[in-house]
């Protein structure tokens, strides 16, 4: 597989190369998310905090996140939690970043989804944030997920539909909940629509909040990708959640 050929491998690494440097970008992370995880996404800081409950505190601890990017937000729980942390993302830039920003007690591979294994049972908790719709075949991607885990270890997804792939009727139709209903994985499934809705508007008002710091950078163009992405919050919410959902997904083993 030539991963250069892959849904916006170019993108993702001008993204990181941007990331990397930008002032603007994490001050807009900061305003949007409430931290500065190079989020390309929904990740924001309180869905992140519920992970913590489910990493262990005593004993030989390790975290994998599955579309890792450069790490930061691995580097938060791992200030939290003292876990070993664990990546991977088809990014190079990304990967190197994160192997420089952390390098203690830790493992970034460069890797694509499908090529990148582990051995059985590695992992207390595997969280995957807006990465899984990158699957070919999500269902056998879960099966590889749910060997990695180890047993009782719980599975912590993000997952937005409406973006790259379509909404569905609710969080049981999802092409997720499929996939784990054929892998016997039972889940608990929050639906944060409402909140995500919220972080749009939110993530628009950061984004205007910071564009003269984009433009005083040379980063026009990033500015105006980032307003685009908040299109949808020009929308009534009704409108809005009849196209876009959000859920999080915790999944036991
Ligand atoms: C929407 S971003 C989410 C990043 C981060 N988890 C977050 O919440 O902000 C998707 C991530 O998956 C990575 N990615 C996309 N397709 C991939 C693939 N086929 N294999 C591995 N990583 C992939 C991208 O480089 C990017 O870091």
């Amino acid at each position: 597989m030539n991963k250069k050929e892959l849904l916006f491998y170019d993108a993702y690494e001008a993204f990181y190369a941007m990331a990397g440097q930008s002032k603007a970008f994490g001050d807009f992370c900061r305003d949007a998310f409430g931290a500065d995880f190079s989020q390309d996404g929904f990740s924001d800081i309180r869905q992140i905090e519920m992970i913590l409950p489910y990493i262990p505190r005593t004993g030989d601890v390790h975290i994998l996140d599955i579309g890792c990017g450069n790490g930061k937000m691995l580097g938060y729980l791992q200030a939290k939690t003292a876990a070993c942390i664990h990546g991977f993302d088809y990014s190079e830039e990304a990967i190197r970043t994160a192997q420089a920003l952390f390098p203690e007690n830790a493992d970034f591979r460069e890797g694509v989804i499908g090529g990148v294994d582990y051995p059985d049972e590695s992992f207390d908790v595997i969280t995957s944030m807006d990465t899984l719709y990158f699957a070919e075949d999500m269902a056998a991607f879960v099966a590889q997920i749910k060997r990695w885990l180890k047993p009782g270890g719980v599975f912590f997804v993000g997952y937005q539909e409406g973006d790259v792939l379509p909404k569905t009727e609710n969080a049981d139709t999802t092409r997720l909940a499929r996939a784990l209903a054929e892998n016997n994985l039972a889940y608990e499934a929050k639906d944060i629509t409402a909140e995500s809705y919220a972080l749009l508007k939110a993530k628009r008002c950061a984004a205007l909040a910071h564009q003269q710091a984009f433009e005083a950078e040379g980063r026009r163009d990033w500015f105006d990708m980032l307003l685009g992405q908040t299109d949808y919050a020009n929308e009534p919410y009704e409108q809005f959640r009849t196209r876009m959902a959000r859920y999080i997904y915790v999944i036991r083993k």
